[in-house]
């Protein structure tokens, strides 16, 4: 797969046809997601009939409770915390991606993780809700236009600090690090409300990812999902970029602004 044209193109779908997807395309996107979560156990549920969920979850899920009508929706479900959430956003992404490829719309739904929604869902109550999302044909006919824009992002030379925390680089600094572009693909991470809670710091041939603590909503999914950008865009670009899982020391949680925490170092 191509990521980066993808990157650029791909952008919530809110508005679904009713009609719906082959299974062995929902099958095809599913097992792409599958197949993402290599180092970690996590299940992956499709609802192909969306038609109960979306009675269900009306009023429940979404943003103020606004659920989002689509044929199908699609959860990913597991044991597990921070980073359980990181992988499931990790898998959401590719699954999207995979969805964008064959031509199809999708939308992130925050949907909380309670008893009685994963009983509407029918959904094992021992596991977590990790996430959720809609999928199916988007409006784009005659009478009803897909006219919908992509959300604003901030700039690569906004989201990157180069050597100290809050000195953001000119385009030709991050160009002579070969990581002008990589930035320019990753700031179009989507994030819940578009917050876009997270800088990379680089210094010292890391890269370093700070997200926004006080930021709640969903903190965890816009990592996974911000990881999901900086990896595939650096792997479009030869470069493999593995999170390092190194343990944030003193020195390196002193690197990042006060407000932000360390959720990423990669060495390249
Ligand atoms: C974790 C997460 C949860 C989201 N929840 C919702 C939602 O409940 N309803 C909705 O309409 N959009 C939802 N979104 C979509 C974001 O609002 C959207 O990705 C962002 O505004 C960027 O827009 P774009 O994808 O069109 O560029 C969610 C996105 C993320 C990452």
């Amino acid at each position: 797969m191509n990521y980066i044209n993808i990157m650029k193109e791909i952008k919530t779908t809110r508005d679904f046809k009713s009609t719906t997807v082959k299974r062995e395309i929902l099958d095809k996107i599913v097992n792409e997601g599958k197949a993402s979560l290599t180092d970690i156990e996590l299940e992956i549920v499709l609802f192909e009939d969306g038609k109960k969920a979306k009675e269900n979850l009306q009023g429940k899920a979404g943003y103020f409770g606004k659920f989002i009508e689509s044929p199908h929706y699609i959860a990913v479900i597991g044991n597990g915390g921070q980073k359980a959430k990181e992988k499931a956003a990790y898998a959401i992404e590719t699954m999207r991606f995979a969805a964008h490829a064959e031509n199809l719309g999708t939308c992130w739904i925050t949907v909380p993780d309670t008893d009685e929604i994963k009983n509407d869902l029918s959904i094992d109550i021992s596991k977590n809700l990790l996430a959720f999302m809609a999928v199916g044909i988007r409006y784009s006919g005659i009478f009803k236009k897909d006219i919908q824009e992509k959300a604003f992002r901030q700039g690569a030379t906004e989201i990157a600090y180069l050597d100290t925390w809050g000195h953001n680089p000119s385009w030709e600094k991050l160009e002579q690090r070969g990581l002008a572009d990589i930035f320019y693909f990753t700031r179009f991470a989507p994030s819940w409300g578009n917050r876009q809670p997270w800088k990379f710091l680089v210094a010292n041939e890391k890269v370093i990812l700070g997200v926004k603590k006080d930021y709640k909503e969903d903190l965890e999914l816009d990592t996974g999902i911000v990881k999901f950008y900086f990896e595939k865009s650096c792997i479009d670009h030869g470069i493999n970029a593995v999170d390092s899982n190194e343990t944030i020391n003193e020195d390196i949680a002193a690197m990042i602004g006060e407000g932000y925490e360390v959720r990423g170092i990669y060495t390249l």
